[in-house]
């Protein structure tokens, strides 16, 4: 992000502080519940938002080195992910072409062939069948049209993007568009080091799973023994780049270096930004790490989806922070620390367990008594604030892609 906008971004959330007001999208609007629930329309956002609709599958560092691999089996057809011996990223459909058997049921790792499990036909990481076991036995096989199905993909700006369909088209600047892809290339992304990765899979619909993200609005209530240590509850810098948004919240570290000379000022530790890549990605960023978190549905249950979770140390960012010297992540207590005479380090595993222990424990564990509700078909709509402009941009994009109108207005 260019520093010009990290300033911009540091003065709107401590003028909000300082005038106890936030962003606002301008109404209050109107979500059906039937949005969590109804099947056919879920097995439409399949099709269009998970299916026919490139997917960010990781970030880049997540395959560091030839021979690395990733899979992914929440998009449909399995998913092998690799990196081949020339640094290239490809995706195939992860089954073996003599009668489907998986190569590889590990999430990730690393291997310069694959040997499919059943009768051990070999491929390389760039998809070439490389050998076929007593194919003197087996007969001739044209080697060269055996290949893996390969499917499309492309890595730029450190984001591993690919298409479920073996005709589709991945093109990362359109689908990020300019603005947002030079901001997330300044990220460096691809020096980014994965460090943990967890799952949540629970009896919520992947969108309340999405709101979970699309507010600040519940911290200081639902999060004030977690979160709120960590954060400004409320107060929120947003902004839209087409059908993606970014929304910055004060750290409590702003209080501190609000008190420093502006050259001083360090927004990757006074600010938590997170951004949302349509349709399912959640990319937080919080004291020099990043934490993505990849939300797909149950195709057999509505009312349930899983979320993937990646955690990445983000050195390169680490480096630029003289904050670190003033700062300290301790679970359960004030995070922050404006004791210069301690030098206590950023603990970034205490950070990621509480961001973790949060989101299962309370967001989605509150996400799930909304499923419960809206399954009981009682509750005709939620409400969508105005101060909640994140919700509004993601159901209206979601419903745009499917064809429906605008969430309606509600008027007091
Ligand atoms: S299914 Fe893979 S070798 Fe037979
Ligand atoms: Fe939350």
């Amino acid at each position: 992000m260019k520093h010009a906008e990290q300033l911009n971004i540091l003065k709107e959330l401590i003028h909000q502080i300082d005038t106890n007001t936030t962003c606002d999208a301008g109404k209050i609007v109107v979500n059906p519940t039937s949005s969590y629930t109804d099947k056919a329309l879920a097995e439409r956002e399949w099709q269009v938002m998970f299916q026919e609709q490139p997917q960010v599958i990781g970030l880049s560092s997540e395959l560091p080195e030839p021979g690395t691999y990733i899979t992914n089996n929440d998009l449909g057809a399995p998913i092998l992910a690799t990196r081949d011996k020339d640094g290239r990223f490809h995706a195939f459909v992860n089954a073996c072409r003599h009668r489907g058997a998986q190569l590889t049921e590990e999430t990730r790792g690393k291997a310069h062939r694959f040997t499919c499990p059943f009768h051990a036909w070999t491929y390389a990481p760039d998809g070439r069948l490389m050998g076929i076991r007593h194919g003197e036995m087996f007969g001739n096989v044209d080697k060269a049209c055996h290949g893996l199905v390969e499917l499309p993909s492309q890595e730029k700006y450190g984001l591993l993007v690919i298409h479920p369909q073996v005709d589709g088209q991945v093109d990362i600047d359109a689908l990020l568009g300019e603005e947002l892809a030079a901001e997330l290339a300044s990220w460096e992304f691809e020096k980014s080091e994965l460090v943990g990765e967890s799952v949540i899979d629970k009896a919520l619909n992947w969108k309340l799973a999405n709101d979970t993200f699309g507010e600040n609005y519940h911290f200081s209530v639902l999060h004030s023994k977690t979160l709120l240590n960590l954060a400004h509850p409320d107060y929120a810098a947003y902004r839209e780049y087409g059908r993606h948004h970014r929304i910055c919240t004060a750290s409590r570290y702003l209080d501190v270096m609000r008190t420093l000379p502006e050259s001083e000022w360090n927004f990757a530790f006074a600010s938590i930004a997170a951004y949302y890549l349509f349709p399912n990605v959640q990319l937080v960023f919080v004291g020099g790490m990043v934490v993505m978190v990849r939300i797909y549905p149950d195709r057999n249950d509505v009312a349930r989806s899983v979320s993937r979770i990646t955690h990445f140390a983000m050195p390169h960012i680490k480096a630029q922070l003289p904050a670190a010297e003033r700062s300290v992540a301790v679970k359960g207590e004030n995070v922050y620390s404006a004791d210069m005479n301690e030098r206590p380090e950023f603990d970034v595993s205490a950070t990621i367990e509480l961001l973790l222990s949060t989101v299962e424990h309370e967001d989605y564990l509150m996400s799930e008594k909304a499923q419960v509700a809206a399954n009981g078909g009682k509750l005709d709509y939620f409400l969508f604030g105005r101060n909640e402009p994140a919700l509004h941009h993601f159901h209206n994009n979601y419903r745009a892609a499917l064809g429906q109108p605008p969430l309606q207005e509600y008027v007091a």
